[in-house]
């Protein structure tokens, strides 16, 4: 919020405790309408790198505050989104904020989330001194969702090895691929690692391991690089070496730009959870998370974004995201593009994840230049920026 400030935006915080800082011109500027916004998201996953999501915000801090000192006169207001909650480390479910802002995201689903100590978004949200006007999740809800935009661009690393690979500077992302995750459970009976024989068991973590592998095979089965699937979440009780495993619950995340083909894998899995657990005797819960659907960038953003490339002699490809983002959720609600730089060695979601200061910078050019375009003033052409 500090640098917000420091580069002369405004800043309001919403329901959900996402960050706005917002530019509405110089004086004598003819600023009217919804913003121009960018952003990301400044939590992580566990063993993070620092790249993931913060570019997004401080670069589009930076994209904004180069637009103004380079004396650019937008007719739409300008600003800059810090998103609460976009991984799903705290709460289990991903783009939390962007998903309500979106009308994705009941008040009941909100308020089932409950991080490990059975904290509810809410009483974080308290916590951390912000939402303190709103009671319940019903409310939190109808007010994220008053939010309007005339358009959203998201700076972020690719997390994948195709730029650095191609040597491409900048990546203009056609289409975000449709994420799921689902939630299973294996309960059995437990028991002593040595008196209890191999016929009387009922091991909830070797269910989990053909379920996995069952995963596995049902990826592969669609013979298309697009299906990912990943058992990221895997705890076992009583998590003891003597004791037989009596429960095991898993995360599955499953991902794809086809979302039929995303759905075939999610069914086999859900029929193999229940085959496996009758074959073992063992009890079972199977949840669906999420599953989201694909989402498709504006053309006109794509083409900005391409344009922006070249001015700044860069080199530029479309591709696709296969990691989500909150732009999933924001296209939902209005024209949405990203821009994509490279990270070293295509590493994500590691503590070792890098970008250079120079794509960095480039990344940062291209979203002001995009920006400028869509916030429609005169000068957007700015070489200087
Ligand atoms: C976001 O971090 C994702 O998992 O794609
Ligand atoms: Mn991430
Ligand atoms: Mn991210």
């Amino acid at each position: 919020m500090s640098l917000m400030k420091d580069a002369g935006l405004k800043i309001s915080i919403d329901s959900m405790g996402s960050i706005f800082g917002t530019w509405s011109g110089s004086s004598g500027d003819r600023i009217d309408g919804r913003p121009v916004a960018t952003g990301s998201h400044i939590d992580a996953v566990p063993r993070a790198g620092a790249y993931d999501g913060t570019l997004g915000v401080l670069g589009g801090i930076e994209a904004i505050r180069s637009l103004k000192e380079s004396g650019f006169k937008p007719l739409k207001p300008l600003q800059v989104i810090m998103f609460t909650s976009e991984e799903p480390t705290r709460f289990g479910l991903s783009c939390i904020s962007s998903r309500a802002m979106a009308g994705a995201l009941d008040a009941q689903s909100l308020a089932r989330l409950k991080d490990v100590n059975g904290t509810t978004f809410v009483e974080a949200a308290h916590g951390a001194g912000y939402a303190l006007d709103f009671e319940d999740e019903k409310s939190i809800i109808a007010s994220a969702r008053q939010h309007a935009f005339s358009a959203f661009v998201e700076l972020h690393i690719e997390q994948g090895p195709e730029l650095e690979a191609d040597r491409i500077d900048i990546g203009a992302v056609t289409a975000i691929a449709a994420p799921s995750a689902l939630q299973v459970r294996f309960s059995g009976s437990g028991g002593h690692a040595g008196a209890l024989l191999m016929k009387y068991r009922n091991d909830a973590s070797l269910a989990a391991s053909e379920l996995a592998i069952e995963l596995e095979k049902a990826v592969l089965s669609t013979q298309s690089h697009d299906t990912v699937g990943t058992v990221g979440k895997w705890i076992i009780e009583p998590n003891a070496i003597n004791s037989v495993p009596r429960e095991a619950y898993l995360e599955i995340d499953i991902r794809d730009i086809d979302k039929a083909r995303r759905d075939y894998v999610l069914d086999r899995i859900r029929n193999a959870t229940e085959t496996i657990a009758h074959k073992r005797k063992l009890q079972y819960t199977f949840e669906v998370l999420n599953t989201d659907p694909p989402a498709q960038a504006d053309k006109a953003i794509v083409e900005a974004i391409q344009e922006g490339a070249k001015r700044f002699g860069l080199s530029s490809k479309s591709m696709v995201s296969r990691a989500y983002h909150d732009s999933l959720f924001m296209a939902q609600l209005t024209r949405m593009g990203m821009i994509f730089i490279p990270c070293e060695g295509g590493k994500s979601h590691r503590p070792d994840e890098f970008a250079s200061s120079d794509d960095i910078a480039n990344g940062i050019k291209v979203l002001a230049y995009t920006m400028a375009k869509l916030a429609g003033g005169e000068s957007h052409q700015h070489s200087e920026l």
